[in-house]
């Protein structure tokens, strides 16, 4: 069976697609971004703050690592990744979960020509999960239509993540973006900002500044126009009120914002602005989620282009990072070129490192989530903790 089987299902809006995705209220496999809604982007950070805080002890940590000890894990990843794969591993370990990986496909039968989806039916087979990461757009999608087929006919079906989907989507990096900006913005925590604890010195200087996501501008700067990672993440930006973004990138109908993401942007009420240079936008911004130039797909027209830019533009420097503001959080999903100075990794606001390690927290909520034992996590951790951070209301007591 090849893609073009479910050609018909991908050719539909993505909204027409979601309820395949579910079971029930729940998610069944996650292939795109817009599964996630406000409400289930809120339980998943409070799960992932959960599993981290229990990680904390042993005694936690074995308790979450006795979860899923029964089940196995395909990390199916035939494109480049170094945080993506690495993070859903290490999920995996914390709940307990055994893993197996392929990652360069000339070491499978498909080398001998097995069919893609052939292939993951045989993954399904063996392992209860499958994480995957490939260039081409459409093959997670098609992954999941193939399981609920199976699933229809009451054969063995399991979830499909998707880990990067070609230039298309990267909806759990979209996941652990927003979990990063929830830490940051609620100001509670001095390993998420320094300008913890000190909202209401902050106030004083930014007398508009709220907790939380809403009423906030997002910059975006680099390579927007083939960049899948701002594509997800500013969808799940878009769920929040007054919002508006700033993107920066190059002039170039392949590199600046598509019309299409741009659409979907002002139709969810954001106000959407372009500039050319990240300095000039610098004072006016919350948070910058830089991007590199992603020259491994350049034509070479492309590398042309870039060979005559002014790369400065999009590159933090002192001047920049002197006009940001003294809370923005830098994030960047990585890997970076020279858009971020490695001078600028010990400053307060350079936010990426730890935007990294939280992949791992919010890949074990959502593995937790697919699994169904979030809500034991849940349970465990309130007869352990008192408080837990409710991303709406900052940090609560548990009675
Ligand atoms: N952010 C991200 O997707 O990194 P990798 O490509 O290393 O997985």
């Amino acid at each position: 069976m090849e893609f073009y089987h479910y050609q018909p299902l991908l050719d539909r809006p993505v909204r027409q697609k979601l309820a395949d995705l579910q079971r029930n209220e729940r998610l069944k496999h996650v292939i795109f971004a817009q599964q996630f809604s406000r409400q289930r982007l809120k339980h998943l950070g409070e799960i992932a703050d959960m599993i981290r805080g229990l990680s904390r002890t042993e005694e936690g940590g074995i308790f979450l690592s006795q979860l899923l000890r029964h089940k196995r894990a395909m990390l199916y990843f035939t494109q480049a990744s170094t945080r993506t794969f690495l993070s859903f591993q290490a999920a995996c370990q914390i709940l307990g979960m055994q893993c197996a990986e392929i990652r360069d496909p000339s070491l499978s039968s498909e080398f001998k020509g097995e069919q893609p989806l052939d292939s993951m039916r045989m993954f399904s087979s063996y392992f209860d999960i499958i994480f995957m990461r490939s260039k081409e757009p459409s093959f997670a999608e098609c992954s999941a239509y193939l399981m609920n087929d199976l699933d229809r006919n009451q054969q063995r079906s399991v979830p499909i993540v998707n880990g990067g989907s070609g230039a298309d989507e990267h909806p759990t990096q979209a996941l652990l973006d927003i979990y990063t900006i929830q830490r940051s913005f609620s100001f509670s925590s001095p390993r998420d900002s320094k300008s913890s604890n000190r909202f209401d010195d902050l106030r004083r200087s930014y007398p508009s500044l709220t907790k939380g996501l809403d009423n906030k501008t997002y910059c975006f700067c680099g390579d927007i126009g083939r960049g899948r990672t701002v594509r997800s993440v500013a969808q799940l930006l878009s769920l929040f009120s007054n919002v508006k973004m700033i993107f920066v990138a190059p002039r170039h109908p392949k590199f600046a914002l598509q019309r299409e993401l741009r659409d979907v942007l002002l139709a969810a009420g954001v106000i959407v602005e372009e500039a050319s240079s990240l300095r000039d936008v610098a004072n006016q911004v919350d948070l910058v989620y830089m991007t590199r130039i992603q020259h491994e797909h350049n034509t070479p027209d492309d590398a042309k282009f870039f060979a005559d830019l002014d790369d400065s533009l999009f590159t933090l420097n002192s001047g920049t990072m002197r006009a940001l503001r003294e809370y923005a959080a830098i994030l960047h999903p990585f890997p970076r070129n020279t858009e971020i100075p490695f001078e600028i990794d010990s400053d307060h606001r350079a936010t990426y490192f730890r935007q990294a390690r939280n992949g791992m927290w919010s890949r074990a909520a959502l593995t937790a989530y697919l699994f169904d034992i979030d809500t034991t996590i849940a349970s465990h951790y309130r007869e352990v903790f008192s408080t837990f951070h409710d991303y709406n209301q900052g940090v609560l007591g548990i009675t």
